[in-house]
């Protein structure tokens, strides 16, 4: 079945952002010119995604104004664009599992995409593309491998096997200790997901940090529907910390011909 619609779970504090995201919230932050929101959205329409439901929060409303003002660039000569945006509360954060289930009418009874725009992903191919693509009703994640000394900032597959970039997991940890994680395998924002997990979601007692996580639904399927881990192409940048969107940003500066001669004079003046 074709994959149409993308969750955007953009609910979350960005604590790590404070002050800034008291005011503006984490996915409008910018690299150069355009906020993560809009890679994110730019990501989505490469892979075929035609509606955008976003999972939105008080504060948070400036990413509706956003879309509503750039959707023109989209338009065909007749002023229509084949692009769909939804947006729903979560009215209290309670973790990307519940984020993910505030958007389950609208999603209906066909799998999605769920993008988290914080975890930015540099690459000329789509990465959300590349995973349905290979999207076979297994729910998928995209994984990439982590220091072992940071694995207890992600979600972390137990391998079961491995067939080219695809990487079957026998089991899914959600920051598990450096002592107990089974493997340096980690998840980052980018998921191709059975509607059936709202049926788990539904029914899911809190875990980590109190929270209604993703990864515990994604364990809870895998007798039933598999997890399959994608091992995407592309450098990613964690730019829900501050290190990270400044790794993104020099990144893309660096990439550009009338930035790049800055980021040379920085580093030859100032390192
Ligand atoms: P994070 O774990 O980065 O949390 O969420 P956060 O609140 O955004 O940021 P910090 O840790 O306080 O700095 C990962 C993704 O899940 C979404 C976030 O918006 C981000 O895309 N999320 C998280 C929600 O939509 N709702 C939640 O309740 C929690």
């Amino acid at each position: 079945m074709k994959i149409r619609k993308v969750v955007f779970p953009v609910g979350g504090l960005g604590t790590r952002f404070h002050p800034i995201t008291r005011a503006i919230p984490k996915e409008m932050l910018g690299i150069i010119d355009k906020p993560l929101i809009h890679y994110a959205f730019e990501e989505a329409i490469a892979g075929g995604i035609e509606q955008f439901i976003f999972v939105t929060r008080q504060g948070k409303n400036s990413i509706e104004d956003y879309f509503d003002n750039i959707l023109a660039d989209y338009e065909n000569k007749e002023g229509k664009t084949k692009y769909c945006f939804c947006y729903v509360r979560q009215n209290e954060p309670k973790g990307l599992g519940h984020a993910v289930l505030c958007a389950k009418d609208i999603i209906n009874n066909e799998p999605f995409a769920v993008m988290c725009a914080d975890d930015f992903i540099y690459h000329k191919k789509s990465c959300i593309g590349e995973m349905i693509k290979q999207y076979n009703g297994t729910n998928m994640v995209a994984v990439m491998t982590v220091p072992h000394k940071d694995v207890s900032k992600y979600g972390i597959l137990d391998i079961k096997n491995e067939d080219g970039n695809i990487v079957n997991a026998k089991s899914v940890d959600e920051k598990p200790s450096v002592e107990s994680a089974k493997s340096n395998l980690a998840i980052v924002g980018r998921y191709v997901l059975s509607a059936d997990i709202f049926k788990i979601l539904e029914n899911l007692e809190p875990g980590v940090k109190g929270e209604i996580q993703l990864t515990d639904a994604l364990l809870k399927m895998i007798p039933s529907v598999g997890l399959a881990g994608f091992k995407f192409e592309g450098i990613r940048f964690d730019c829900g910390s501050k290190s990270g969107l400044l790794a993104a940003i020099l990144h893309v500066a660096a990439e550009d011909k009338e930035l790049s001669p800055i980021i040379e004079h920085f580093y030859k003046t100032k390192l």
